[in-house]
């Protein structure tokens, strides 16, 4: 495995490999399962398995976590070892913004509801590392995790829009035993506050069982959601949505809808999210 911090070194050792198939894992680092989720799909779609570490400035508000988003790049790169990853890209900010850089992506309404009415520009941020690094990394394949669901939705309509001959592949949210959606967060989240972090996937498991036992009206399934979100210090949003336009879904659900929540336990924001499938 190589460790490369620079553009130009990526290039042209890339450029050596331009007749495989490669596969690609954007992250900002500290992996856990979720992460190897990704490296695995990539690694049985892909010849050559390639992950950023890098934490984006860009996507973080002004009293966001960005100074103390955790870090432990040693850790990193043994895990991608072991996980067969051929290249760990490690940029530091100045290699991805140069001075004076003042090129940013503008996503549209998919990134205005949802996470994006709490974090303004957040998905600007995001929209615009990714194109970068697709640009640098140029791979075949781009794996991301369902998670982050309004993420996905943005980078794969990025990719049509701006002609991208990239493949999008959208891999399941993985769990802690206890359900809790893996994230990088939380570590920040104490012992008490991991317990009661549990109400968030609680309520969207509740309310999916009530889907799965037939009922269609996002009213009601939002209402069996919230019950269980007591435990939570701030909700921001308990919200059903289309999958593909983010739209609030209408009742009765027929399409597949995304049920969507994101709150803060003490100061940890948290995210997490089902889909609804109708047959
Ligand atoms: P990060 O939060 O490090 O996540 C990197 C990738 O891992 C994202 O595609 C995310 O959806 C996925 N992921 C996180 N937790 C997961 C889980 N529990 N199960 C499955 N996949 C999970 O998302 C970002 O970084 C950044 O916004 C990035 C795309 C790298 C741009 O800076």
């Amino acid at each position: 495995m190589q460790t490369i911090t620079t553009v130009s070194e990526l290039r042209s050792t890339l450029a050596k490999a331009r007749d495989k198939r490669v596969g690609f894992v954007p992250t900002m680092g500290y992996l856990h399962d979720g992460h190897m989720a990704l490296i695995e799909a990539s690694r049985a779609r892909c010849d050559l398995t390639v992950v950023s570490i890098f934490v984006n400035p860009t996507q973080f508000g002004p009293t966001e976590d960005l100074s103390t988003y955790p870090r432990d790049f040693l850790r990193d790169e043994k895990l991608c070892r072991e996980a067969g990853v051929a290249i760990v890209f490690a940029p530091d900010a100045r290699e991805v913004y140069p001075a004076q850089f003042e090129t940013f992506l503008e996503p549209g309404e998919l990134a205005k509801s949802l996470c994006g009415a709490f974090r303004p520009g957040h998905f600007r941020g995001v929209a615009t590392v990714v194109c970068k690094l697709f640009n640098m990394v140029q791979p075949d394949i781009a794996f991301f995790g369902q998670k982050d669901f309004q993420q996905c939705a943005i980078v794969r309509r990025m990719v049509v829009d701006l002609n991208l001959p990239i493949e999008i592949v959208t891999v399941p949210t993985v769990r802690e035993p206890d359900r809790l959606a893996m994230s990088s967060r939380n570590r920040y989240l104490n012992k008490e506050e991991r317990q009661r972090a549990l109400a968030i996937s609680r309520g969207l498991f509740a309310a999916e069982a009530e889907f799965r036992a037939g009922e269609r009206q996002c009213e009601k399934l939002i209402a069996i959601a919230r019950q269980h979100l007591d435990g939570v210090d701030r909700l921001q949003y308990i919200e059903i949505v289309d999958s593909d336009t983010l739209e609030p879904a209408l009742s009765p659900l027929r399409h597949p809808a995304a049920l969507c929540a994101a709150a803060y336990v003490g100061s940890t924001r948290l995210i997490d999210n089902l889909i609804l499938r109708p047959e």
